[in-house]
């Protein structure tokens, strides 16, 4: 894929707003110090914050956010990357700190700015980065949640395009800079065999699970602010379905990719209160951070529609939720069973019809089921996976990736403001206006009302983790 709708100059400098931060020490260290290994990190890495830290002491921080991700296997790597690291401290409504920033950034000319900050902070640095002058010939790097509904999507979008153009605008969703996401595109649109049967013809439903068994981790007051809908489904959840229900892009690069993705959240139906499922863990409120009487979804699941030619009819169930049986996300395609039952055991009195089936994580894979006859004199058999497992080493992180792109101007991996927007408006009207969250026990797979709400076309498919002994 070109990336024909970007600027193709890489950055001179990284900045990175809310260095002091969580973001910063769990991905960020960690991904410029890959980047350092694989001798892609030659630029000054500026960190911005409110507090009065030295440059000692960033250097400190990030050598134990390295340590901590238990990385530190090539101390050249390691001594290059603090050598690049400067530390700019001051509060973002003070245009002194931006001042401060541009005399570091010295010769700098095309920073790329990354701003690993709340949310509520967002326009506050862009407008910084306006006045000061310092949004010239610059890229701004946004990290989810890209607002909060449709509204605040909207006046950001606003904000940052007033002082930044839509192809310096870096918005991140990390599941794009996944591998096993990636190959969802390539796989459907590097083969042949796909294509026919990838249509409302020949698919009954496709269903989704993000499920992850452990809860907010510590996170209790961000989780309030946001709740499962908003902070995996609207996002992350949704770029995978938008990967699966694209039209095949038009020509080669990233920008045909983006306006076929934009035509399917703008082709999807609103929800509506009836085709969602919210449902709370027992103990969440006791979580720090979190309201006594807190009503916040940790799980969700959904009925989606897809208005569009190749679509229509077709249900897209989605869920996910903290505190699950598992953790693992799985794409799966349900076929529609063969038009004739010719054998006694055959789909759908036997089991499911056949599927596909894309593993997103822990591990990657693909698997197409298909039954096949078991040996003796019965025309009997069983359904059987064909298994592709793409598990690759040496795989770049989600994080190393979409900053690499990013500094190289490459836009391929980021979201658009049409499509954020159109994917707000399909989410917007259940946000506030949504039944009371039904409770769930931690270590199972959600409120039962969520198997009511597939029950019609087979139920959930569980994903598997297998436990490796230690
Ligand atoms: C983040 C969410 O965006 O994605 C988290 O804020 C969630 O709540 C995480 O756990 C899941 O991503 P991954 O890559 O860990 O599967």
């Amino acid at each position: 894929m070109g990336n024909s709708n970007s600027r193709t100059t890489s950055a001179d400098a990284l900045v990175v707003f809310g260095v002091t931060g969580d973001l910063a020490y769990k991905m960020i260290f960690p991904a410029l110090y890959a980047m350092a290994r694989r001798g892609v990190l030659k630029v000054p890495v500026v960190g911005v914050a409110a507090p009065k830290w030295s440059a000692a002491q960033l250097r400190k921080r990030a050598t134990d956010s390295i340590r901590q991700a238990g990385r530190i296997d090539d101390r050249d790597a390691l001594k290059h990357l603090l050598s690049l690291l400067q530390y700019v401290g001051g509060d973002y409504n003070d245009p002194g700190t931006f001042i401060a920033l541009k005399q570091t950034l010295g010769d700098a000319r095309r920073p790329a700015h990354y701003l690993a900050i709340p949310p509520a902070l967002f326009a506050t640095v862009i407008k910084g980065l306006g006045t000061s002058g310092l949004a010239d010939q610059a890229r701004v790097i946004v990290e989810k949640p890209f607002g909060r509904d449709l509204a605040s999507a909207r006046a950001l979008n606003r904000v940052a395009l007033s002082v930044f153009p839509e192809d310096s605008i870096f918005r991140i969703d990390h599941y794009l800079g996944k591998e096993a996401i990636m190959n969802i595109l390539y796989f459907r649109f590097a083969n042949s065999f796909l294509e026919p049967i990838w249509n409302r013809d020949h698919v009954a439903s496709i269903q989704i699970t993000l499920a992850e068994d452990f809860g907010v981790k510590g996170r209790g007051s961000f989780y309030e602010s946001a709740g499962c809908l908003r902070d995996v489904i609207q996002n992350h959840l949704f770029q995978v379905v938008a990967l699966l229900a694209m039209e095949p892009p038009a020509y080669q690069g990233y920008g045909a990719v983006h306006s076929e993705k934009a035509k399917v959240f703008q082709a999807m139906r609103p929800l509506h209160p009836g085709d969602v499922v919210r449902g709370q863990y027992s103990g969440y409120r006791k979580e720090p951070g979190v309201a006594k009487g807190s009503d916040v979804e940790t799980f969700c699941a959904l009925r989606l529609f897809i208005d569009s030619w190749r679509w229509q009819g077709v249900p897209w169930y989605l869920r996910s939720g903290k505190c699950l049986a598992a953790t693992a996300a799985e794409v799966v395609v349900e076929l529609k069973p063969p038009p004739q039952r010719l054998f006694d055991d055959s789909a759908p009195v036997n089991g499911r019809a056949n599927y596909l089936r894309f593993r997103l994580s822990p591990d990657s894979a693909v698997a197409l089921a298909a039954r096949v006859k078991r040996a003796g004199k019965e025309f009997v058999g069983d359904q059987r996976e064909l298994y592709l497992s793409e598990e690759q080493p040496g795989e770049e992180t989600p994080y190393e990736r979409l900053l690499s792109d990013a500094m190289a101007g490459n836009g391929g991996l980021f979201t658009r403001e049409d499509a954020v927007e159109a994917a707000w408006s399909a989410v917007d009207p259940v946000l506030n206006n949504h039944h009371a969250a039904y409770r769930y026990k931690p270590g199972s797979w959600g409120p039962k009302q969520a198997d009511a709400l597939i029950a019609a076309d087979g139920g959930w498919h569980n994903p598997v983790v297998l436990k490796v002994k230690q």
